[in-house]
């Protein structure tokens, strides 16, 4: 089939790829000329494991372009995936004035049949508000046309997994044609039936679940998936701040807990909170909409609230270590919000620096993939070229995102470079006991084990 996918982000450009990959002819659009300039000289806009060879070989294979006129795709493709980005406002609403200038674009160019389908994440009745806007300007009286909402549940750093292997596919539609058409689109990854990209071997697997909706409820599984997501990582951060206060372990409370099955134990990982192009704007974003129509929300806005107080809870721990944080050398390991992506947008680590500057801290930062982007964000810090060098002469280390590479350091040569062996884990990505037995002090988030040494030390 004929497809465009308008906006080449995340969201954008792992469906482009992944649609090409299952055999459609896909045309990629984005209004920034950079970015296109780029994707057609062969490089990429962002890291994203997997996703280079993916658009290289179906580039290749002539089954994806990427081009910058929304005309020229709306000409050649029935079917048009809008993914642009809908970033929060002031206020926290989701903008839609992307969304809306490339429904506008559409109107004005579309000619004969077309299924329009909202991918990116936007409020409930979008759609509607989509139908509302072409049956008004729409240039061509035989412009036809449906609207579909097909929300994405890919997680950066394993986006291309999770568009072979999702866990369902969500499509909300207000006739049999588009639900048969997103069908049609969707076949090889509904059957699981494709040469997988990511595993070598793959197992066969079963088919995925196909939910078919109407557009007001695809738009909100979305919104509601990604809050719950969110609810669940404050609430494990809120009991490890208790656990803390009480002299509890966190790490163990959420295993066991995770081990009822109506719970799940993903998502129950304690730290210095959710960050990401996500769940911090579609958090808002839901809060908004729901006080919108009414509806008591406080559930997310405490969300929120226990989110945004991990900053401080974690810089406030580094001083209760340090006493005077101005004019001390502090070594961060790791930018990005979460690993596996170059991504640094609302990521906790970044906003921990910020803290930290105010307080006349001197930071020394390495992260494997999001230095680069980092330093656009904040050029006042030193950027190493590994983590050794950001141990060098530091009272501490802030392990603030969990790349593997950090577990494979060798900590003794680490010790010996530094003017404190003292680690604050925010990412619990660390054994107490290793690091510990090699001498450094440990702080991670959730353990009371200061208190239980307290209490020990009591007795
Ligand atoms: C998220 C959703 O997972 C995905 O389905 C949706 O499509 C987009 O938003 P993403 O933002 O890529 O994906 O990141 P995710 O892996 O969900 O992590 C979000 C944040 O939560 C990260 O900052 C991560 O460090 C944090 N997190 C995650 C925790 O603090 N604890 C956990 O247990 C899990």
């Amino acid at each position: 089939m004929n497809i465009t996918v308008i906006g080449a982000g995340y969201v954008g450009l792992i469906s482009a790829a992944g649609f090409a990959e299952t055999g459609h002819r896909v045309i990629c659009v984005d209004d920034d000329l950079r970015k296109i300039e780029v994707l057609n000289a062969g490089g990429m806009p962002f890291y994203e494991p997997g996703l280079e060879g993916l658009v290289q070989r179906n580039r290749a294979a002539k089954r994806l372009e990427f081009i910058s006129r929304i005309e020229d795709a709306v000409a050649q493709c029935p079917v048009i995936f809008i993914c642009v980005g809908t970033p929060p406002l002031e206020n926290g609403e989701a903008d839609l004035s992307s969304v809306e200038l490339v429904a506008r674009r559409i109107s004005q160019c579309a000619r004969g049949y077309h299924l329009v389908i909202e991918k990116s994440t936007v409020p409930v009745q979008t759609g509607r508000r989509l139908q509302k806007h072409f049956s008004i300007y729409r240039n061509n009286p035989q412009f036809h046309f449906d609207v579909a909402s097909n929300p994405e549940f890919l997680r950066e750093g394993s986006g291309v997994e999770d568009f072979f292997h999702p866990d369902r596919i969500v499509v909300g539609v207000d006739s049999e044609k588009a639900a048969a058409l997103l069908e049609e689109i969707y076949r090889p990854v509904l059957e699981q039936n494709f040469v997988c990209p990511v595993h070598q071997g793959c197992e066969k697997r079963s088919r995925v679940p196909f939910v078919v909706t109407d557009i007001n409820s695809a738009e909100l599984i979305k919104h509601a998936s990604n809050s719950f997501l969110a609810m669940k990582i404050s609430f494990i951060n809120m009991v490890a701040d208790l656990c803390e206060a009480v002299g509890a372990n966190a790490a163990q409370v959420a295993e066991a807990v995770g081990m009822d099955k109506r719970i799940g134990s993903s998502f129950l990982r304690p730290g210095i909170g959710f960050g990401g192009s996500c769940f911090p704007k579609d958090i808002q974003a839901f809060v908004r909409v729901g006080q919108g129509a009414g509806c008591d929300f406080a559930l997310l806005q405490g969300v929120e609230r226990i989110n945004q107080r991990r900053i401080d809870q974690f810089v406030d721990k580094l001083k209760n270590e340090l006493w005077v944080v101005r004019g001390k050398r502090i070594g961060v390991w790791g930018l990005a919000f979460k690993p596996r992506t170059d991504d640094v947008r609302s990521s906790p680590a970044l906003a921990i620096i910020r803290r930290l500057l105010t307080e006349g801290a001197l930071v020394r930062a390495y992260d494997p993939q999001a230095m680069e982007k980092a330093k656009a964000e904040i050029p006042e810090i030193e950027y190493c070229a590994d983590a050794y060098e950001a141990a060098r002469g530091v009272e501490a280390i802030l392990a603030l995102t969990e790349w593997e590479e950090f577990l494979q350091l060798d900590l003794l040569r680490v010790r010996q470079v530094m003017t404190r062996p003292l680690i604050l884990d925010g990412r619990n990505m660390f054994s107490r006991d290793t690091v510990t037995a090699m001498g450094f002090e440990y702080l991670d988030i959730g353990s009371g084990a200061h208190v239980q040494k307290l209490l020990l030390g009591a007795r």
